[in-house]
């Protein structure tokens, strides 16, 4: 089924031996109909991470709803929530439906990876036991990171920074969808994000077996295989805008559009 999702959890729940199911938006009612029963529902709902996408309210209060009915948790993922090029929100899914969501988000992407501070909301019972899991798996977040991004926020620089990167994202967004317009074939298409860091991009041709062709021209993408728990979209890759520098992003697309070009001519 074509539902990529965040490598990383995929990987996290791999680790317990999770059996792992992508499901397209639209198809979960279907399948709860005909008996699935997961335990757990993961899902990004803003500016997701690869595709860029963001749920509408009535996807969010629709799944919601259903999971509610078939007594499924939702894991909610907001690493991107923040980065919405035009500061507006879409209610969480946790504010929909406290029962049954746990919302995780991470300050990662607004303020720094190295930190590694996240922070977890839900349900009372859910909570208590994943403070257990964390103090069996860390004993403890950092002290000295708590310190530094406690007076980061106090001091009111987190705001300040995030005017600063949805401003960044947003233009650098705009740049390289602007690049493909320019330069890719007519069979291509793109997803056009409204925040977060990535545009999830359909070529029609192996990405995997682009990714040496276009590391050899200096250009870096990610092969959309990996983001499918088990086997699919072979022909997509993710597009990072958010740390390459603006005057690269036109060059950069230019040169990975003549490698999909040439490999859409080869037999
Ligand atoms: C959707 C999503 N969740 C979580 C993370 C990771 O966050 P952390 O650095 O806190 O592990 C990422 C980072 O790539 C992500 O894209």
């Amino acid at each position: 089924m074509m539902a990529p999702t965040y490598l990383g959890a995929i990987m996290a729940f791999d680790s317990f031996e999770a059996d792992v199911v992508g499901v397209p938006v639209d198809a979960l009612a279907r399948l709860l109909q005909d008996g699935l029963r997961p335990k757990l529902l993961y899902t990004i709902p803003e500016h997701q991470n690869p595709t860029g996408l963001t749920l509408s309210r009535e996807r969010r209060e629709a799944l919601v709803a259903l999971c509610r009915r078939y007594h499924v948790l939702v894991l909610e993922d907001v690493a991107y929530r923040e980065l919405g090029f035009d500061g507006e929100q879409l209610p969480s899914l946790w504010s929909l439906a406290p029962d049954v969501v746990v919302q995780a988000g991470t300050f990662s992407k607004i303020f720094f990876p190295g930190v590694r501070l996240g922070w977890a909301a839900g349900p009372a019972s859910v909570i208590a036991r994943m403070a257990i899991a964390k103090q069996n798996t860390d004993q403890c977040a950092g002290a000295l990171g708590q310190r530094l991004l406690e007076e980061y926020v106090r001091g009111g620089h987190l705001d300040d920074q995030l005017v600063r990167s949805r401003a960044l994202y947003a233009r650098r967004c705009a740049a390289m969808m602007a690049a493909l317009e320019a330069h890719m074939p007519d069979h291509v298409t793109w997803t056009r994000p409204r925040g977060g860091f990535f545009t999830w991009v359909e070529t029609g041709v192996d990405t995997v077996a682009l990714a040496a062709r276009a590391a050899a021209a200096k250009v870096a993408y990610v092969p959309g295989a990996p983001f499918h728990p088990g086997t699919g979209a072979g022909s997509a890759l993710r597009l990072s805008f958010s740390r390459v520098a603006d005057d690269e992003i036109d060059e950069g697309v230019r040169r990975l559009a003549d490698l999909i070009t040439t490999a859409s001519e080869e037999p």
